[in-house]
């Protein structure tokens, strides 16, 4: 089957930055990234991806996607890069596995890691995969369309406290038991099927004067069922020390990501990643106690006005970026003071 290959305007966020970040690990050994390894974790439809291949003629890529259709479109965009692309269907917690699969170890292997979390503009576009609750649609939400539980699942199965606790945790909703209390009534009726009934649900549920502030009345829970039905925040939790792990010395990894809950996810992984484990008062880092990466942004790093006018998906988005640190000699470790990097 012919496929749509009109995803491909779609803009890749902080592409220029992503570059500038990563080219150093990705450039070590030679300028235009021979013998280099880079995974995109979230290859979506190849717009990063393709910016690193172009620019480093020699580099090698492991695409990964949970959603074989973003794999579909990824591969018709990256064929021109033939045997430098390698492209596996899997969730990026899966990675160590993925790389086994194309021959690398899964520590110390890759040179440059990169995460553009959530979903794709092409993910939200499809109608009919549900995530969009400005079109009726199948209540489907899956970003991995062979994956077993649906967001129609969510709603028709699970009890009033579990699903004011998805709302409450996922979407940040202050409405959550109100709504979870009208989905459990309405379903007694008739099930969901569609996010229409959904969205006409939530409606009703949200006092008059909340819907007007704070976006659409819908937009927090159905943050909060996407996150539920693909376990996003345990993929990436899981994800990130694993490719931390990956990354050899001097490697990097960055990423990008759209909503608090997922930021603070990976601040607290690179804060965690990024200390030293020397006991506090000591002047120098004891050996084997040194943090083993350092951070490349201070704090995260938002999108300037020029590039939100350009790529209005960019105006969420924060970026965290971090380097592993090569080891130190003897005599660097006794120079190092504590603090100094
Ligand atoms: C924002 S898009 C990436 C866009 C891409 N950087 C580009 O320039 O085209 C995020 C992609 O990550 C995928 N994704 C989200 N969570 C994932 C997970 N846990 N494992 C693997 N892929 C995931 C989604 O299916 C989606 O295709």
């Amino acid at each position: 089957m012919a496929e749509d290959t009109s995803d491909f305007g779609h803009v890749p966020v902080l592409a220029d930055r992503c570059v500038t970040l990563l080219t150093p690990a990705l450039t070590r050994r030679h300028p235009d990234g021979s013998g280099a390894l880079l995974v995109d974790a979230t290859l979506g439809a190849g717009g990063h991806a393709e910016r690193f291949l172009t620019a480093l003629p020699g580099l090698r890529l492991i695409g990964l996607d949970r959603d074989p259709s973003a794999l579909d479109i990824a591969a018709s965009r990256l064929a021109p890069f033939g045997d430098r692309v390698t492209l596996i269907h899997t969730r990026y917690d899966g990675l160590a596995e993925a790389l086994a699969e194309s021959g690398y170890p899964a520590t110390g292997s890759v040179d440059g890691v990169l995460f553009d979390l959530g979903v794709s503009s092409m993910q939200l576009d499809r109608r009919e995969r549900g995530f969009s609750y400005a079109h009726d649609a199948p209540l489907d939400m899956r970003m991995d369309p062979t994956a077993p539980q649906t967001a129609a699942d969510i709603v028709n199965t699970y009890d009033e406290a579990a699903l004011a606790d998805i709302l409450r945790r996922y979407g940040e909703e202050r409405f959550a038991r109100r709504i979870a209390a009208e989905i459990v009534r309405r379903r007694r009726g008739t099930p969901f099927t569609s996010t229409g009934q959904l969205v006409e649900v939530i409606y009703h549920a949200i006092p008059a004067p909340a819907r007007r502030t704070g976006g659409h009345p819908a937009k927090r829970t159905f943050q909060a069922l996407r996150i539920a039905v693909n376990a996003e925040l345990d993929s990436l939790e899981s994800a990130l020390p694993v490719a931390l792990n990956a990354l050899a010395d001097g490697g990097r990894v960055v990423v990008l990501a759209y909503q608090s809950l997922e930021d603070r996810i990976v601040k607290r992984a690179f804060a965690d990643a990024s200390a030293s484990r020397t006991p506090t008062g000591l002047p120098v880092e004891l050996p084997g106690h040194a943090p083993q990466f350092k951070s490349l942004t201070r704090g995260a790093e938002r999108a300037d006005d020029t590039e939100i006018q350009r790529n209005p998906r960019s105006a969420a988005v924060r970026l965290r970026a971090l380097e592993k640190i090569r080891p130190h000699t003897e005599h660097d470790a006794q120079a190092a003071r504590k603090g100094d990097r």
